[in-house]
């Protein structure tokens, strides 16, 4: 059992009020390139159960608690989660999102200064075309200089 003298690992991230959007994460201390932070959590579903919760929100809002792990399973952190479910979208990442046997874990690609909001490339693909209105439909507000002005990936 640790005693109390002994030095707790503090925190590593915190959640707070975000330039991007909304709430975000960001750094409490410097942490290097290529650590897992965490995992993204939340309930498991079907697409055709996001679609029958979400898919009239989302005609209105792109605002979405979903990830989507693979063709069969979506993670729902609207209800539950952790902080990953703040963590915003930027065309110029410093962490990225990886599935391991279907679930998925959140790491830095970069060294990261204590301070700085985490982000990752959300690369959203939908079934419908991405026209150039539902490409503003999901605007990025990232900011960065290499901005592609849309959270929405590039279809193959
Ligand atoms: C998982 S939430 C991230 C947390 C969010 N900021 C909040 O406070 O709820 C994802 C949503 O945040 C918004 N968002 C995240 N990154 C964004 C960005 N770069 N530009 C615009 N909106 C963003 C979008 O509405 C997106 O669907
Ligand atoms: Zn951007």
């Amino acid at each position: 059992m640790a005693s109390s003298t002994e030095k707790k690992p503090g925190r590593r991230i915190i959640v707070r009020r975000s330039g991007i959007h909304g709430k975000g994460v960001f750094a409490l201390t410097d942490i290097p390139k290529g650590t897992r932070l965490m995992e993204y959590m939340g309930e498991r579903i079907t697409h055709k159960e996001a679609d029958r919760r979400y898919a009239a929100e989302h005609e209105h809002s792109p605002h979405t608690m979903l990830f989507a792990v693979d063709d069969k399973v979506v993670i729902d952190a609207t209800k539950w989660g952790n902080s990953s479910r703040f963590i915003n979208h930027s065309c110029s990442p410093n962490c990225e999102a990886d599935e391991i046997d279907g679930r998925i874990f959140i790491s830095s690609i970069k060294a990261v200064t204590a301070g700085t909001e985490l982000t990752y490339d959300y690369n959203l693909i939908l079934e419908e075309r991405h026209t150039p209105a539902v490409k503003r439909a999901h605007a990025c507000f990232c900011g960065t200089r290499k901005c592609r002005g849309t959270m929405l990936g590039s279809k193959r």
